[in-house]
């Protein structure tokens, strides 16, 4: 007994992972739609004990459905989200189509669950899901803006392949395999070499010179902490890794705050680990992160540019695919219920 569910998208890499995070955290239903691109339609597939045919996502495909979870990409979402909720199905939607539409709630469970506007399951309505990164930095840094007060924050990403979809985290192990077979590598993703390279996020470059990751960074922020005055610039890396994120994070803040101080609030953190051991020199790394729940966070420390307190670094990772995104639609959903 539960609601209803459908996947949208459900052949690629958030796509997959939803229906492993579902089966994890034993989430209810009473029925499950697999929805994807006709060059899918009728293949089978097994899930929770069950042998399922993915179906042609179509204007149809919503009639009884209380939950649809999409990650087929923005203009997947643009058209058929408004569909699906005129048919009563509530919608997350892991797209970046309607994160910023004013009425739409943006919301990390743990930062902002408050915003959800008494959403509910079979009620219609769309719920964005932010960025990877935007989710990965704000579980750290929410914490320390409660506690202290965040007035500026410059991030570096180092961004792994699952960001672009299963055919980039493919791109990745094939160029890696040609590389070390001395061939050329084969570019159908990225516009260049991946493997043992890195370069500046593929999203599209904007007039003032920042990608719209960069700048989705920023507008997310200010939305989900309902406070457009905080000072964000970021930069946004793509880096040869699969499946999870690294930033490295500079803080200003409003309040002093000791690095110890900083430690025992992302302690106590939900969904948040500490690696921080300065002896070992050990701090967290995409491998502790990959297929995980939590984001880790370390290089705690204080900014020794400034004499006050008020400055603060960190280091953090979080799987993408995760937290970054089927972890944090499903987390959604269970607010729906
Ligand atoms: P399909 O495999 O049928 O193309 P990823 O983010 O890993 O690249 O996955 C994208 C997902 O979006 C896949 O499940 C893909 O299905 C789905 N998708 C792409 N185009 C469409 C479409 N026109 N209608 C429905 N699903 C689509």
């Amino acid at each position: 007994n539960g609601p209803s569910l459908a996947i949208v998208g459900v052949t690629g890499a958030v796509g997959q992972e939803f229906l492993r995070v579902l089966k994890e955290r034993d989430f209810p239903y009473s029925n499950m739609k697999f929805l994807a691109s006709a060059r899918s339609a009728g293949k089978q597939m097994d899930w929770d004990g069950n042998h399922y045919t993915i179906e042609e996502l179509t204007d149809k495909s919503f009639g009884g459905v209380d939950i649809a979870l999409f990650s087929a990409g923005g203009s997947i979402s643009k058209k058929y989200a408004p569909l699906a909720s005129d048919a009563g199905c509530t919608v997350v939607d892991n797209s970046s189509a309607f994160r910023m539409t004013e009425g739409v709630p943006l919301i990390i469970p743990e930062v902002n669950a408050d915003h959800l506007n008494g959403h509910k399951a079979g009620k219609g309505g769309i719920i964005a899901n932010p960025n990877c990164s935007t989710i990965i930095a704000l579980m750290a840094v929410t914490p320390i803006h409660r506690a202290a007060g965040v007035r500026r924050m410059v991030v570096s990403t180092y961004q792994a392949a699952s960001g672009a979809g299963q055919a980039a985290m493919d791109e990745l192990e094939q160029q890696t395999r040609e590389v070390l077979e001395g061939k050329p590598p084969t570019q159908n993703i990225f516009p260049f070499q991946y493997a043992f390279n890195l370069f500046s996020h593929n999203a599209p470059m904007q007039e003032n010179g920042y990608n719209e990751e960069e700048m989705k960074m920023v507008k997310e922020t200010h939305k989900i902490w309902r406070q457009p005055d905080v000072a964000i610039t970021a930069t946004c890396i793509r880096v040869p890794i699969m499946r999870a994120h690294a930033e490295s994070i500079n803080l200003e803040l409003e309040n002093e705050l000791s690095e110890d101080e900083a430690e025992k609030i992302l302690k106590e953190a939900p969904g948040v680990s500490i690696i921080n051991d300065r002896a070992a020199n050990r701090f967290p790394m995409p491998l502790d992160a990959s297929h995980n729940d939590d984001v880790y966070v370390g290089r705690i420390r204080q900014d020794i540019s400034r004499s006050d307190k008020k400055g603060l670094d960190l280091f953090v990772c979080g799987d993408q695919i995760k937290k970054g995104a089927a972890l944090n639609a499903v987390q959604v959903a269970e607010l729906l219920l």
